[in-house]
């Protein structure tokens, strides 16, 4: 019913540049990113931590599809870390195409990914999701995933009714 194929590395650059652009309007949704200049940063970032492309080690990138495999109904991203022989995996990016949501595809891919990250030796799956999300929060709780902290952010310079005494 859903199952997670290799994303060909042709889809690769037009999967990028989308990717980059939410990735940018989550983070002023968010409040972390002003709204200047977060396209560059988000691009900056991805640069960053996919310094080869699609031909970055240990980065996994997966299209979401029917069954049959003749829709794309979203992606997902992830990538093998390994720090003191604790080997985990995480989830840079996941997504359902919005015509396709709530028909249990995110749920089902995440279902596979635990199989492929098994085979890959990885014993956890770790995630970023943004506070304001209560959608892929509440995938998460009930895929099992546990909060284990929390960014805080405060913006200054402005006034507020806070008494500092
Ligand atoms: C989050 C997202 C991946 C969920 O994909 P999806 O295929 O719609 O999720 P599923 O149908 O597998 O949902 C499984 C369960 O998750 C929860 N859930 C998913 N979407 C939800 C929503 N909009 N509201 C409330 N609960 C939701 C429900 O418990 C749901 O089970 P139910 O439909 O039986 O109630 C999708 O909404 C999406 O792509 N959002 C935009 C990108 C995004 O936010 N990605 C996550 C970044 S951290």
């Amino acid at each position: 019913m859903t199952v997670l194929v290799k994303m060909p590395a042709e889809n690769f650059d037009s999967y990028l540049a989308s990717s980059i652009h939410e990735y940018a309007e989550e983070n002023i949704t968010s409040g972390r990113w002003p709204l200047e200049a977060a396209q560059a940063r988000s691009k900056a970032e991805f640069e960053n931590l996919l310094p080869q492309g699609f031909s970055t080690p240990d980065n996994y990138f997966f299209e979401i599809m029917d069954s049959q495999r003749e829709l794309v109904l979203g992606y997902l991203w992830f990538a093998i870390k390994e720090s003191f022989g604790d080997r985990s995996a995480f989830i840079y990016d996941v997504k359902v195409k919005d015509v396709y949501r709530r028909q249990g595809h995110a749920k089902r891919a995440f279902f596979a990914l635990e199989s492929i990250a098994l085979r890959l030796n990885v014993t956890s799956i770790g995630l970023h999701v943004f506070s304001y999300n209560e959608n892929a929060k509440a995938l998460y709780e009930l895929l099992g995933y546990f909060v284990t902290g929390a960014n805080m952010r405060k913006n200054i310079g402005i006034q507020t009714n806070i008494d500092p005494n």
